[in-house]
């Protein structure tokens, strides 16, 4: 297959057809996520919690982020491949630039950063520079603490408008792609319709371009309460590589999430 590229995605988007993307820690699990089509791999930050057994993030450094990129980056062959700013290291924009700089140095084709408005002049210096930004939005896992727990955001018409035209702002400043986590599966509709990049959602329904999920949540290998909009694609699977081409299939097709994956 060819590579994936951010102009991939946005042709997705023009045909109205979806993509697949799944988070990827290693350089094993990687390559048979990309054996079997998967068009995005996200070295998440949600390693903190799947890989090294932490409640949230927030431990994440920049040079787990770098190591971890690495082994995804020696693995990949199609996938494109995004990685996460961790906790703490969008402090300033020069900060912001540094490291997206370290992670694009280490293999990543793009960045993600989360928050919201205030990341509109991070984004235009990051786009500047050749980066490609995808916005994290809604529930932001860097933000558990002041959320008072990982919940549904955007639940009110405020909260709501507000996202909205925090995405307009940051379409304006150049991000490339925006990623919405836990909203309502209207409000992911009205954004989507809102903006005009690619919009990948977790947790905020069918209606948006690409879809995402912890590669262990979807493995079955998550220990503790596993969030609603999770499916376990390998019991029915016979190999790992089966349970990622069934996901990669059932998001192509429209068939994940289903409604009672929804909000
Ligand atoms: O870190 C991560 O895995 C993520 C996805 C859940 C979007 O940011
Ligand atoms: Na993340």
């Amino acid at each position: 297959p060819k590579p994936v590229t951010l102009r991939t995605l946005v042709e997705h988007r023009a045909n109205a057809s979806a993509f697949s993307c799944l988070t990827a820690y290693d350089a094993s699990l990687a390559r048979c996520a990309d054996a079997a089509g998967v068009d995005v791999l996200l070295v998440g930050d949600s390693l903190g919690m799947v890989l090294q057994g932490h409640s949230d993030t927030l431990a994440v450094t920049l040079d787990d982020m770098i190591y971890h990129t690495r082994c995804v980056a020696s693995g990949r062959q199609h996938s494109l491949l995004m990685a996460d700013l961790p906790f703490m290291t969008n402090v300033t924009t020069e900060q912001i630039l540094h490291s997206a700089g370290a992670l694009m140095r280490a293999g990543a084709q793009m960045v993600k950063l989360e928050g919201e408005a205030w990341l509109a002049e991070a984004v235009t210096a990051l786009a500047r520079r050749g980066v490609p930004v995808c916005v994290h939005m809604g529930l932001t896992p860097q933000s558990v603490h002041a959320f008072g727990g990982y919940r549904v955001q955007g639940r009110d018409e405020v909260q709501a408008q507000h996202l909205i035209e925090a995405a307009q702002t940051l379409e304006a400043a150049g991000a490339a792609v925006i990623l919405l986590e836990c909203v309502p599966r209207v409000l992911a509709q009205r954004l989507h319709a809102a903006v005009s990049v690619p919009v990948i959602g977790i947790g905020a329904g069918p209606e948006v371009d690409g879809q995402i999920l912890v590669m262990h949540d979807m493995l079955g290998a998550t220990s503790g309460r596993v969030p609603r909009f999770v499916r376990n694609f390998l019991a029915g699977s016979g190999s790992l590589q089966d349970a990622f081409r069934a996901y990669h299939e059932a998001v192509r097709e429209r068939r994940f999430p289903a409604d009672e994956h929804c909000f």
